[in-house]
């Protein structure tokens, strides 16, 4: 077994092989820019971001001309709320987000903050979802977007997007959803569930890192955003910039092969993650944090008492490779906010572990994590006393 078992796929997927195999052609051969519109090096290129476009659309039961190419789902997630906070000026300047988002929601709401704007930041209960009815209550006359993440990046708890874009419907506001972790995990319809906005990024869905998408609304309503990045018009005008073709096509292919594993995948990798938890919290001294109902079907987060948070990862890391907070966050020894938001001591919150699973995860892997985190966690406390 090739160790250290990888259990951090909520920071990255590896790449599915048939979506290397799909963009390889577009490095070489087919390397034309998209935008080329007089010869066939520029057609084909073109073709090939129009069909991973439909491929895209189709995981999220979008229309392919409300997909907009990006650096991934943090460009997403700046075009989309610094883009509606930019257009909908006249309209008004407040938006409602809430404790747990990823910090490229949290620091672009800084940005809005000192940019003039307000912004209302939501707590969320013991199992980390917000109350619809402080949602509600935030609501003001100036009140322009809603961003709300689809599922939580640490825990996997789900947040009701259904309710939260009836409410958002039924007072004019638009919904923004971070979804990066929950597309291509579970099944999402963006009429369905009622998003505006939407971001998604291939390397969380076994894609290439550096492209990523931001679904925009084109009726009822139609939302217009400012662009971010200013140049040649691409992106209809939303994201300027030559066109990242094998990246794109490797996005295209990530989404297409989700789309077609969503009906086994999610409970296949559920069976192997409550294994993995069950066992877990078999031990004295565990807790599971997050939502147990409402959750992503690939994620755990398990704090361990009575051990010293920092020297168990390093003890774990050679064996598994598991996360305490986001990725963009574990180098720092701050506690995660999204785990105090729950609640947890600055204590807790550092001996707890956020471990994800994959496509390629396998029963022995599990088995093996169960036994040696055990071992590990038993002998580390033992040596503390
Ligand atoms: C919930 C969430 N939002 C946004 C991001 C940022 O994604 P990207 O790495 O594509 O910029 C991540 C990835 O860490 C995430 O988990």
């Amino acid at each position: 077994m090739k160790l250290p078992v990888y259990l951090d796929n909520a920071a990255t997927t590896p790449m599915d092989p048939k979506v290397l195999e799909e963009m390889l052609p577009y490095f070489l051969e087919n390397f034309g820019n998209a935008a080329s519109n007089s010869h066939v090096y520029g057609w084909t290129a073109s073709e090939a971001v129009d069909i991973a476009r439909e491929q895209v659309a189709e995981l999220i039961g979008a229309h392919p001309s409300e997909i907009v190419f990006t650096s991934g789902a943090t460009e997403s997630i700046n075009l989309a709320i610094k883009g509606v906070f930019e257009n909908y000026k006249e309209k008004g300047n407040h938006i409602i987000t809430c404790v747990t988002e990823h910090r490229a929601v949290l620091d672009t709401c800084e940005w809005v903050e000192n940019t003039g704007g307000k912004v209302t930041y939501l707590p969320v209960n013991p199992e980390g979802v917000i109350e619809l009815t402080e949602l509600e209550n935030a609501i003001t006359s100036q009140t322009i977007l809603i961003s709300i993440m689809f599922a939580n990046n640490e825990t996997g708890t789900i947040q009701p997007v259904e309710e939260i874009s009836k409410l958002a419907r039924k007072h004019g506001i638009l919904f923004f959803s971070d979804a990066t972790q929950a597309v291509g995990k579970i099944l999402i319809d963006v009429n369905e569930d009622g998003m505006d906005m939407l971001s998604l990024s291939a390397h969380k869905l076994y894609g290439p890192k550096g492209i990523g998408a931001l679904y925009v609304r084109r009726r009822n309503p139609k939302v217009n955003i400012s662009s971010q990045i200013h140049g040649g018009g691409h992106e209809k005008n939303m994201r300027s910039g030559t066109l990242n073709v094998p990246g794109i096509v490797g996005l295209g292919k990530a989404c297409e092969i989700c789309k077609m594993e969503l009906e086994s995948e999610p409970g296949a990798v559920a069976v192997l993650r409550n294994l993995l938890e069950r066992e877990l919290l078999k031990m004295e001294g565990t807790k599971k944090n997050g939502s147990m109902e409402n959750r992503l079907p690939n994620i755990t987060n398990i704090s361990f008492e009575h051990v010293n948070g920092e020297a168990l990862l390093l003890e774990i890391c050679s064996e598994i490779a598991v996360s305490r907070g986001s990725a963009c966050s574990s180098v720092t020894t701050k506690p995660s906010h999204v785990l105090k938001a729950l609640g947890l001591s600055d204590t807790l919150a550092l001996s707890s572990f956020r471990m994800s699973l994959g496509r390629f995860t396998t029963l022995s892997q599990i088995e093996y994590a169960v036994q040696t985190i055990r071992t590990i966690v038993e002998n580390h406390r033992s040596n503390m006393h």
